[in-house]
């Protein structure tokens, strides 16, 4: 989410950070920062907003002499994306920059009683720690300790005044890459390829748990071990991690984004909104009003809310909630989704509760946007920046955040939380290679024909409209979503030898029902694709699932597998996948 650029050698260090930087700036724009160590002077600056502010404000700087400069361009999870917010953070020698969330930083906050903290990040934590620690021992053992404390995920560049010419580093659960430079005595580091593209022809990539130091000629590990690889020189591939599309790019992000999703959310069996507790769970009921794939997260999450917590939920397309003259319960909590955070129909919806004094609540991945401004609660979900216009990893940290309210809203003491939370913790949504191979051999037999249903029930159903709006977005093919039980009042007058239905059929959620719908098409010779853990012989094409027991886990696996349907299709077709005609990424119009 954050971007991550260090440096140690003698060329002039300013610049090199903020070329670094660029690169890395459209993974978060809140605010950026760079810490430079030379000639024994420690000095750092900062600035919200865009990197151009940053550079501005250091027009007239230069740093050419042999030393340290460690950079950060900020995505905020805790605190206001401002000056004092942004990285590095610093101490009395020290300065730090930090990736990812530290989950026990309140509990280090503890530890560190008598140190006034400047900022509301947990990140801050990191530097006071590593300083009250060189108190008791040397910096290597001290930077050693304070990695041994931190929870959580994190990619972690510190500098010091008590070690010159050197960069303390530590990764878990968040990229890191150490660069050599043109000389044994240069080095750079820095969260993706991106920024070393063109500068360094080796790089390593830290395993989890590595954490060491750069000093002048040599990198030690303190913990792990090191191995470098050639770097390639494409730089478009190199923001892309390697991916032909930020699209694909995305999905497979999408298991880390499970894990920084949940990170801090679990504690002792509860779920923890922080940023909800003053919110009263006295509410009648929960109003839920979205656009488009944000939509398609509401109405999934309405089975959440209904089945978990036992909570009416009412869900509004924004567009249409906007001219309705809605009848608005005042004892409800309204809940608005965007990833943007910027869709101005949602944003107008929102000010319609807020006029109707409704709690209002934002579910948004862009912290400083409209809409996160306006509510009076927003969660955020933690997706990190979405380049791609069609929405994947951003639908999957709206579905985890979702589910997670649902528990957080839950107010039946008989519900077996402990069973959920086993297996949001365990949710693994690594793209299976295989599977991704066999449908980037099935998306060919599927570019002709008059179109596609997509079927399923319960949470399955939204997620059949999300599948069909994936695949009518990048391919411009025709697709409809369905309620598998609603084939028989009139859509499955369609079928015939060339319709495409694909049908979603987990286990764990009404399969005999659906199963009963399927066969209504296949009769009517409907080409059927069937994605399910149990094999299906009136299938044309079967694209088999792990067998598990919650459909929570089906849910989240057939979200992968719909997303690299239309993915691959897109790509056959040979439509532009990223951008595809006539569609923005953030929707300021009506
Ligand atoms: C589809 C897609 C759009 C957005 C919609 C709402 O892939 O991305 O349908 O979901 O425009 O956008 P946000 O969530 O930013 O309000």
């Amino acid at each position: 989410m954050c971007g991550i650029v260090g440096y140690l050698g003698n060329k002039e260090k300013k610049e090199i950070i903020l070329n670094g930087l660029k690169e890395l700036e459209y993974r978060g724009y809140d605010s950026a920062g760079m810490a430079i160590l030379c000639n024994d002077e420690l000095k750092f600056y900062k600035k919200a907003g865009k990197l151009q502010n940053l550079s501005d404000f250091m027009n007239d700087l230069s740093f050419k002499e042999l030393g340290v400069a460690i950079g950060h361009t900020r995505w905020a999870t805790h605190g206001k994306p401002d000056d004092i917010n942004s990285h590095p953070h610093y101490g009395e020698f020290s300065c730090v920059i930090h990736n990812g969330i530290i989950e026990n930083y309140k509990e280090l906050k503890e530890e560190l009683k008598n140190v006034n903290f400047n900022s509301q990040t947990d990140t801050e934590v990191i530097v006071h720690l590593f300083e009250e620690y060189t108190k008791k021992f040397d910096v290597y053992t001290a930077f050693s300790e304070v990695v041994k404390k931190l929870q959580g995920a994190y990619a972690i560049l510190l500098i010091t005044k008590k070690a010159k010419n050197t960069i303390f580093f530590a990764k878990n659960n968040a990229p890191l890459i150490i660069a050599k430079g043109d000389n044994d005595k240069e080095f750079y580091l820095a969260s993706c390829d991106a920024p070393l593209v063109g500068i360094s022809k080796e790089v390593a990539y830290l395993n989890d748990g590595d954490y060491g130091y750069i000093s002048e000629d040599k990198i030690t590990l303190l913990n792990g071990k090191i191995e470098f690889k050639q770097l390639s020189s494409d730089r478009q591939s190199a923001q892309k991690d390697g991916f032909s599309t930020f699209m694909e790019k995305e999905i497979y992000e999408q298991a880390q984004i499970v894990k920084n999703v949940i990170l801090g959310r679990i504690k002792n069996d509860k779920i923890c909104f922080d940023e909800l507790s003053s919110l009263e769970n006295n509410f009648s009921k929960i109003i839920i009003c979205a656009c488009g794939t944000s939509y398609h997260a509401a109405l999934a999450s309405a089975y959440l809310f209904e089945r978990e917590a036992k909570i009416e939920v009412r869900i509004e397309i924004a567009s249409e909630f906007r001219y309705k003259d809605a009848y608005l319960d005042k004892n409800a909590l309204f809940i608005c989704i965007s990833q943007s955070g910027e869709t101005a129909d949602t944003l107008e919806a929102l000010k319609i509760a807020k006029e109707n004094n409704l709690k209002t609540l934002a579910l948004c991945n862009v912290d400083n946007s409209s809409i996160a401004r306006l509510a009076d609660y927003c969660v955020l979900i933690r997706a990190g920046i979405e380049k791609s216009v069609a929405s994947t990893k951003a639908f999957c940290a709206q579905m985890v955040n979702l589910w997670l309210l649902s528990l957080y809203f839950n107010k039946n003491e008989k519900r077996a939380l402990k069973d959920e939370i086993f297996v949001l913790k365990n949710l693994d949504l690594s793209v299976n290679k295989t599977q991704h191979e066999k449908i980037k051999r099935l998306s060919k037999r599927y570019l002709h024909g008059h179109g596609f249903f997509f079927i399923s029930r319960d949470i399955f159903y939204p997620l059949a409209l999300e599948a069909s709006l994936k695949l009518k977005e990048i391919s411009y093919l025709h697709a409809e979503g369905y309620a598998a039980g609603e084939m028989k009042h009139g859509p499955i007058a369609l079928a015939d030898s060339e319709l495409f239905c694909v049908a979603f059929m987990p286990k764990n959620m009404l399969y005999e029902k659906t199963k009963s719908n399927v066969l209504e098409l296949s009769a009517r010779d409907a080409n059927i694709l069937v994605i399910s853990p149990i094999e299906f012989d009136m299938a044309d094409d079967f694209i088999k699932t792990k067998d598990c027991n919650h459909y929570m886990i089906e849910f989240f696996e057939m979200m992968v597998i719909m997303q690299l349907f239309a993915l691959e299709i897109a790509n056959k077709v040979g439509a532009n996948v990223d951008m595809p005609r006539n569609l923005a990424k953030s929707v300021t119009v009506e």
